[in-house]
C-alpha cells in the first residue's frame, strides 16, 4: 500500500479551498538547516541565542512537558502592557503566522478580495488564495511607499480586508499612523503585520486600536526578541475580534516552553533595548559599508534586513545569491516578494557574519568574477520569509 495517496483519490471528497492557491513555500528553512555550516543571512532571524535567564526558563518548562500549557493569561496581561493596549485585546498565537492564517480564514472566503501592497511578505497572498478569494496587488511607489490614493481606489464591494506590514518586509521602511488612519477611515478590516517593530524605531500601532475596532496588529517575539525557533506570536485587536480569533485559533497552540520562555524575555526588557542596539548598529554599519559601493543601492531599514538593489553589479540577483552561497553565506532574491528587478535581501547577522557579507559582496565585483551558472535547482531564496 502506498504511504501517500499520490491518485488523488480522497480529491472529490476535499473542499475546493485544500486544492486552491500554491502554499507558502517554506522549502527554504529545510535547505538551511542541512546546511548549517552556512551563515544564515536569508530569514531575518536574531543572529544571538536567547539569554541565559529565558533559556533557563525553558528548560525548567520541559520538567513540566507531560501537562498542557493553560492560556498564558499572565503573558497576556504582560504584552497588553508591554504593547500599551487592552489585556482582552490580546490573542498568543504559534508565531504571527498561525494569527495572519486565522485571520485569513475569518475574513476571506471564495469571491472576496484582499487589497496587498507589493512587495512585501508573500504570506499574505498565500493565504488569501488558499481561501478563494483573490489578492488585489497595489505596487508600492518607486520608493517603495503607500499610494493611499491607488489603494482606496481599489476597494470594492468585494474587499474584505487590507493587509500591511510595517515595517515592510522585504522593503524594510515603515508606514505612519497618519497614514494608517486614512486607510482604516472607510471601516474595512485593516491588518498591519508589525513583525519587525523591535529590530527598529518604528511606529507600534497597537495602541490604536483602542480608538480603532477595524485594525488588528500582529506581533511576535520571533524578530527583535530573538524567539523564532520557540513560535510565539500575538495579536492585538478590539476585544470582539480577539474573542472572534481565539474561537478560530487551535487551543494549546502555544507550548509550555514557549509561553515560559516569552514571559521571562518580556520580564527583562533592558535585555531586548541591548538587542535592538545591537540589530540596529549592525543595520547601520552595513548600510553605510554598502553606500560606498557604487555598484549597490542599499535601502533604510527599520527591520534587522537590509534590501539591495545589486542592478549595477551586472548579476542577476539568483547569480549574486549562488556566488554568496559558495562563501558560506546563505541570502534570499526577493521574486516571492513580487519584487521586481535586481535585489537581495540580507538579514543582519551576527558582526563576523556582516564582515564576510561585505567582503564577499566586493569580491564579486573584482573584474573577472561575473559569470552564469546555476548552482541549485531549488534555489535556496525562492521561498517567503
Ligand atoms: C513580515 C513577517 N511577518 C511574520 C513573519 C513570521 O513571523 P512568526 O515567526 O511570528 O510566525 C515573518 C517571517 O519572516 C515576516 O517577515
Amino acid at each position: 500500500m502506498p504511504v501517500v495517496d499520490e491518485s488523488g483519490a480522497l480529491k472529490r471528497f476535499m473542499r475546493p479551498t485544500a486544492m486552491a492557491g500554491d502554499a507558502y513555500d517554506a522549502r527554504h528553512h529545510d535547505y538551511s538547516w542541512q546546511r548549517r555550516n552556512l551563515a544564515r543571512l536569508m530569514s531575518n532571524e536574531y543572529p544571538l541565542p536567547p539569554s541565559p535567564a529565558v533559556i533557563a526558563a525553558a528548560v525548567t518548562a520541559l520538567s513540566e512537558s507531560n501537562l498542557y500549557p493553560h492560556s498564558g493569561e499572565a503573558l497576556r496581561d504582560a504584552l497588553a502592557e508591554y504593547a500599551d493596549a487592552d489585556p482582552r485585546s490580546i490573542v498568543l498565537g504559534n508565531g504571527s503566522t498561525e494569527l495572519l492564517d486565522v485571520v485569513a480564514r475569518i475574513f476571506l472566503g471564495p469571491g472576496d478580495e484582499a487589497i496587498i501592497p507589493v512587495p512585501t511578505y508573500a504570506f499574505y497572498e498565500t493565504q488569501t488564495r488558499l481561501q478563494m478569494a483573490t489578492p488585489v496587488l497595489v505596487d508600492l511607489s518607486e520608493n517603495f511607499e503607500l499610494d493611499l490614493g491607488e489603494i482606496r481606489s481599489r476597494v470594492t464591494d468585494k474587499t474584505k480586508m487590507i493587509f500591511l506590514c510595517s515595517p515592510n518586509n522585504p522593503t524594510g521602511n515603515a508606514w505612519s499612523g497618519q497614514q494608517l488612519a486614512e486607510l482604516l477611515e472607510p471601516g474595512l478590516p485593516v491588518v498591519v503585520d508589525q513583525a519587525y517593530l523591535e529590530c527598529g524605531h518604528a511606529e507600534s500601532f497597537a495602541p490604536m486600536v483602542r480608538t480603532h475596532p477595524n485594525l488588528i496588529v500582529m506581533r511576535t517575539m520571533s524578530k527583535g526578541f530573538g524567539l523564532a525557533g520557540l513560535r510565539i506570536g500575538y495579536a492585538v485587536a478590539d476585544p470582539f475580534v480577539a474573542a472572534t480569533i481565539t474561537r478560530m485559533r487551535i487551543p494549546f497552540s502555544v507550548s509550555l516552553v514557549a509561553l515560559r520562555a516569552a514571559t521571562a524575555a518580556l520580564a527583562d526588557l533592558p535585555d531586548l533595548a541591548h538587542r535592538r542596539d545591537y540589530v540596529v548598529r549592525e543595520r547601520e554599519r552595513v548600510h553605510a559599508a554598502l553606500a560606498k559601493n557604487p555598484s549597490v543601492r542599499p535601502y533604510a531599514s527599520e527591520g534587522n534586513f537590509v534590501l539591495i538593489d545589486i542592478s549595477g553589479m551586472g548579476l542577476t540577483a539568483e547569480e549574486v545569491v549562488d556566488r554568496l552561497q559558495e562563501e558560506g553565506l546563505l541570502l534570499r532574491a526577493m521574486k516571492a516578494h513580487r519584487l521586481r528587478g535586481a535585489f537581495v535581501r540580507m538579514t543582519v547577522g551576527t558582526t563576523d557574519e556582516n564582515d564576510r557579507f561585505l567582503a564577499a559582496l566586493g569580491r564579486l565585483q573584482e573584474p573577472g568574477q561575473t559569470r552564469s551558472r546555476p548552482l541549485e535547482p531549488a534555489d535556496a531564496g525562492a521561498g517567503a520569509g
